[in-house]
């Protein structure tokens, strides 16, 4: 008996010793990103190259493709939200005219120029000081279920922020941001910042364009491209900034834009990002390459009526019931710190 007991004892302390040694490990790697689940992991960062630290690519500009592909992309380019995302601003709009009814902020409305969102959310912007740069207004618009023109937040001490949008903002609402002064080359987003920039002789040949069909472009990709602007919430580690650092179409993402892909982050977050978060998940870290957001998603088209003519798998639990009709879906709740909304 006794000597059991001893044994046990020291088997007790021989555990609490190899805990002590291991647990730091452990908690370091429960602490590093992703490895938090025990899933076997791939690591991200592994293939491909990056643009940080060299100078931003020339491009061709968006009126120049649609020179050519004025029939295939022109008629619906005008109401795609990636081109709209930052737009001149219309008197007319909701969020402009609310601004310009309050009293208090009539002389904010007079001087703004473009607006920030084509959704439920909208912010104000105007010309910087220097080329490349805007003031963001502190005050923010969101539409309203109960006042037709929507409500203003925010509104104590209004001021223009001459530093906000290139430091926090730029690299997912402009296009090719140079992260050492946060100077864009065009407001709202281009053709480069999916396609790159092809070759002249991509007329000849499709498959030289990233995400062309005839290329068939790898889920990875894929998910760098779409995930640049995406995966809300991560930092590129060589800027700091909450977006990545001179990315161009065919870089790995994951190279330099540190996100946290665990089970619990994506729990965390509503079926708007969590999907999209699911979804790089099983592509990066666990090789699943069966889905990518062009599965489900036609962008050019604005449509995802494809996406209900696949199978399931776990990726539509982000956003139905297992046990429910797919006509029901689960309320999207839209929130994002990175947004401000
Ligand atoms: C001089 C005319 C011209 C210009 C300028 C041009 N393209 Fe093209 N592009 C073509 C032609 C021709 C093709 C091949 C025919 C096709 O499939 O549409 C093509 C093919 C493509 C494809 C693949 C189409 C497919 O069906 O697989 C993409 C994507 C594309 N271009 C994007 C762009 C982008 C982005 C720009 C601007 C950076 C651009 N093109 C500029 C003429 C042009
Ligand atoms: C450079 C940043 C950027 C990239 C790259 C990007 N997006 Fe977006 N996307 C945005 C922004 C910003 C919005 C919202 C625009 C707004 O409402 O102001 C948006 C909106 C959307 C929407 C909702 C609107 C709609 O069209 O239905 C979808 C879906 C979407 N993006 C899918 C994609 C996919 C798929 C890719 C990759 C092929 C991609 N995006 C690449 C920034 C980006
Ligand atoms: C990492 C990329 C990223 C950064 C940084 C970023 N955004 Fe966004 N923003 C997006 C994407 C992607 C969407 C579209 C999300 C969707 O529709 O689900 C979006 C949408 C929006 C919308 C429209 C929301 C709606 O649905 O009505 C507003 C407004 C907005 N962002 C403001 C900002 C502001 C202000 C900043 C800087 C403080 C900022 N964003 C920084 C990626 C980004
Ligand atoms: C937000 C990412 C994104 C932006 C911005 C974007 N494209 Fe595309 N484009 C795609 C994707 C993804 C496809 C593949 C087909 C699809 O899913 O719509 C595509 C397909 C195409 C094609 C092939 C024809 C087709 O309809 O499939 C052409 C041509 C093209 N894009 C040109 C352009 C031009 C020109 C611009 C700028 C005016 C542009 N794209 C901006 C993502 C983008
Ligand atoms: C399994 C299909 C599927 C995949 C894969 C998928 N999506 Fe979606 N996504 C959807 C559907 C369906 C919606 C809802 C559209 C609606 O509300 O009508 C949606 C909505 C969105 C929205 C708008 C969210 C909102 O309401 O503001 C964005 C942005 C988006 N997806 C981006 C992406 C990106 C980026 C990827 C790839 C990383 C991706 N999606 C992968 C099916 C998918
Ligand atoms: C990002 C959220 C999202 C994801 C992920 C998603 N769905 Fe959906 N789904 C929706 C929304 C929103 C609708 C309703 C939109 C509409 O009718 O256009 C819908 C509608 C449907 C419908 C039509 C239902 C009806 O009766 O009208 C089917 C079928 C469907 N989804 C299947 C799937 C399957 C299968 C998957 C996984 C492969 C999936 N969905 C993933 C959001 C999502």
């Amino acid at each position: 008996m006794k000597s059991l007991q001893q044994a046990d004892r020291m088997f007790h302390r021989r555990v609490a010793l190899i805990a002590r040694m291991t647990l730091p490990v452990l908690a370091l790697l429960v602490c590093s990103v992703l490895a938090e689940d025990a899933t076997p992991a791939l690591d991200p960062a592994a293939w491909g190259s990056d643009h940080v630290g060299k100078s931003v690519p020339e491009f061709v500009s968006g009126d120049q493709c649609l020179f050519c592909h004025r029939k295939d992309i022109g008629p619906a380019w005008p109401q795609n939200r990636h081109g709209l995302t930052v737009r001149v601003a219309s008197r007319n709009s909701d969020a402009e005219r609310s601004l310009n009814e309050d009293d208090e902020l009539r002389e904010y409305a007079n001087a703004v120029e473009y607006l920030l969102g084509t959704g439920n959310h909208q912010r104000f912007l105007k010309h910087g000081n220097e080329y490349g740069h805007l003031d963001l207004l502190s005050v923010k618009w969101s539409q309203s279920r109960n006042s037709k023109s929507g409500i203003l937040t925010d509104k104590k001490s209004p001021n223009w922020n001459p530093t906000r949008f290139g430091e926090a903002c730029a690299g997912c609402h402009a296009t090719a941001v140079d992260v050492s002064t946060e100077q864009f080359t065009a407001t709202s987003l281009d053709c480069f910042v999916c396609h790159g920039d092809p070759p002249d002789s991509h007329t000849e040949n499709a498959s030289m364009v990233h995400l062309s069909p005839a290329r068939e472009t790898p889920a990875r990709e894929v998910m760098s491209i779409c995930g640049q602007c995406h995966l809300r919430g991560g930092r590129s580690k060589s800027s700091g900034n909450p977006y990545a650092n001179n990315f161009v179409a065919g870089d790995n993402l994951f190279r330099d834009f540190q996100v946290n892909l665990s089970e619990q982050s994506i729990r965390q977050r509503g079926p708007a990002d969590g999907h999209v978060f699911a979804n790089v998940r099983e592509v990066v870290l666990l090789g699943v390459e069966k889905m990518t957001c062009l599965t489900c998603h036609s962008v050019h088209q604005q449509s995802t009526e494809q996406h209900k003519t696949l199978n399931d798998t776990n990726l539509c639990w982000q956003c139905h019931e297992k046990d429910d009709p797919k006509s029901l879906i689960k309320s999207v709740d839209h929130h994002s710190p990175t947004c401000e909304y």
